[in-house]
């Protein structure tokens, strides 16, 4: 069984100071296995924004698999958002713009779905698409192989479609033979679910997963957020995976687990757990 924290959107430069502590402190008792972080580490771009995320960074677990959103790359003014692009995000936070990690249970691989064009949404573009699926055809299916975007290739219906990775159905249909699970952010709101409901690929199905805004005043009508998932594989259960949302409570002040979701892999792909007693893996 592999541990793996998803947080997504901090959006330095418009974040709460006091989420973003309590989130590190949050984060270094859970001890993940892995932190998937989903972009949209900034809010405007900028070296001294970029400087604080960095920082965080460093005193969050490790290891770490972080992907560039659309706020990363200048947002809100062009003329540096063309001449730019993801130069500070590489000075800043790193190089890598496809990262990987493989252990003997886990594949998590990070793509680039942030571009210079389109300014908001996101693409994943011929050639990454290939890659991707090479990538991943080399990992044994025993293994649980995660994909992390910023951009949603899925989300729960009913959702503007305009928020989904443009061409998601012909890249769902590509990647759901060889990747189980779909990590993004970018719509600040959390959920989960089977690709199956929107992408009908004739038994081929994915667990989608969304983080909300973890430590941002960017909310749109949901608390702060992030995701632990719980995923593993064993003879007698095959494949499984527990997602596990963490809400901040203003209350409490602190982050609280909330909702609780099991998925596991079928005839038809990866689908909900509907069985409430299902024991933790
Ligand atoms: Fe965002
Ligand atoms: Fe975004």
């Amino acid at each position: 069984m592999r541990s793996i924290a998803h947080i997504s959107d901090l959006h330095f430069g418009y974040n709460d100071p006091l989420l973003a502590k309590k989130l590190c402190e949050t984060l270094r008792e859970m001890r993940p296995d892995v932190l998937v972080i989903s972009g949209d580490l900034v809010e405007h771009a900028t070296a001294e924004e970029f400087a604080r995320a960095r920082e965080f960074l460093e005193q969050l677990p490790q290891p770490q698999i972080v992907v560039p959103g659309n706020h990363d790359l200048p947002f809100y003014n062009l003329w540096r958002r063309w001449t730019e692009g993801l130069k500070l995000y590489c000075r800043f936070i790193t190089d890598n713009l496809e990262p990987v990690l493989v252990d003997d249970e886990i594949a998590v691989v990070g793509a680039t779905s942030s571009h210079l064009f389109p300014v908001k949404g996101g693409k994943i573009n011929a050639e990454q698409l290939d890659r991707l699926v090479r990538e991943f055809s080399k990992f044994p299916s025993s293994l649980i192989r995660i994909l992390v975007t910023h951009h949603p290739f899925d989300l729960p219906e009913p959702s503007n479609p305009r928020l989904l990775v443009g061409h998601s159905r012909r890249a769902v249909a590509r990647l759901a033979p060889v990747v189980d699970l779909l990590l993004a952010g970018h719509v600040h709101l959390s959920s989960s679910g089977s690709t199956s409901t929107r992408y009908d690929l004739g038994g081929e199905a994915m667990v989608f997963v969304q983080a909300g805004t973890a430590i941002s005043d960017r909310n749109k009508g949901e608390a702060n957020s992030f995701n632990l998932l719980e995923v593993g594989y064993t003879e007698a259960a095959g494949k499984q995976a527990v997602i596990s949302r963490y809400f901040w409570c203003k209350e409490k002040g602190r982050f609280e687990e909330g909702q609780r979701r099991a998925y596991c892999f079928g005839k038809s792909g990866w689908a909900a757990w509907d069985n409430a007693e299902h024991d933790r893996l």
